[in-house]
């Protein structure tokens, strides 16, 4: 089997074909989601959230990405692995950027790196574009801006609006092969996707675009405490985790596990 690729993603708008992505932070959930035919697996700076324990995305160092990103290919096999570039190691210019993207390629082997931000990044684009490093740009809510922006709906009003479609089409000129758009109104979201060649993911931005992204840990019901309006929960796993742990503990404390078929003579 190949990997999915960049043309594939293109062939998929072409056909008007929608398709979901799905973050993952190690190899045994990687290789759950890649059986289960999940194309794209974004190793995303929410596992500073979801797998690190961090208050936010924003202490997630490079080092973290690359270790996680190298875990996430082993585990799979078809699916396209796209590593997130995190806070700090792409805001210094597009030289850092081309620095922090080679590492996730060469050590990690991503298919393909995010990075957050229209204008501000088309530079970096541009350049991981030109040595060869598929780019997803990511717009509307960032949450490594959570300092300036807070988390709320991005894009209202025609102005800000005006801006965010001016902004995926540079990243789409920039070379950037999707955009990921993120709390953004669905209206705004769907003439957005109108006015690409390149797919829309969309995540809190409505029915319209062309892909969709769920924080893997949100969508399987594990992420525990509130979660965003716009994830659904397709499992209970926190619950069925929560079970099976309380069950081991109940039958250790019991005396019942380990029976004769667990143990050695
Ligand atoms: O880090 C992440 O999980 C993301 C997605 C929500 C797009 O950037
Ligand atoms: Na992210």
């Amino acid at each position: 089997t190949r990997r999915i690729t960049v043309h594939d993603i293109a062939a998929a708008k072409e056909r008007g074909e929608k398709w979901p992505m799905l973050t993952a932070y190690d190899a045994m959930t990687a290789s759950v989601f890649d059986e289960a035919g999940i194309p794209v697996l974004l190793v995303g700076d929410s596992m500073g959230n979801c797998h690190l324990g961090y208050e936010s995305t924003v202490p997630v160092t490079l080092d973290e990405v690359a270790i996680l990103s190298a875990a996430v290919v082993r585990g799979s096999k078809r699916a396209m692995v796209v590593g997130d570039l995190p806070f700090g190691s792409y805001q210094e210019g597009p030289v850092q950027a081309l620095r922090s993207a080679t590492r996730l390629v060469k050590e990690s082997g991503v298919g393909a790196v995010k990075l957050e931000g229209g204008q501000r990044s088309l530079a970096a684009t541009e350049l991981l574009v030109q040595a060869g490093i598929p780019v997803m740009s990511h717009l509307g809510l960032t949450p490594q801006s959570v300092n300036t922006l807070g988390y709320r709906v991005q894009g209202r009003g025609d102005e800000a609006a005006h801006r965010l479609i001016q902004d995926a089409k540079a990243a789409q000129d920039a070379g950037a092969f999707a955009v990921v758009l993120e709390l953004v109104p669905a209206e705004l979201a769907a003439e957005v996707t109108r006015s690409l060649h390149i797919p829309t993911i969309g995540i809190g931005a409505g029915p319209d675009t062309d892909a969709q992204v769920l924080v893997w840990t949100d969508m399987a019901g594990l992420t525990g405490g509130k979660v965003p309006r716009f994830t659904k929960q397709y499992a209970d796993l926190r619950a069925t985790l929560g079970d099976a742990a309380r069950a081991f503990g109940g039958e250790v404390a019991g005396g019942t596990f380990p029976q004769e078929q667990h143990t050695f003579h």
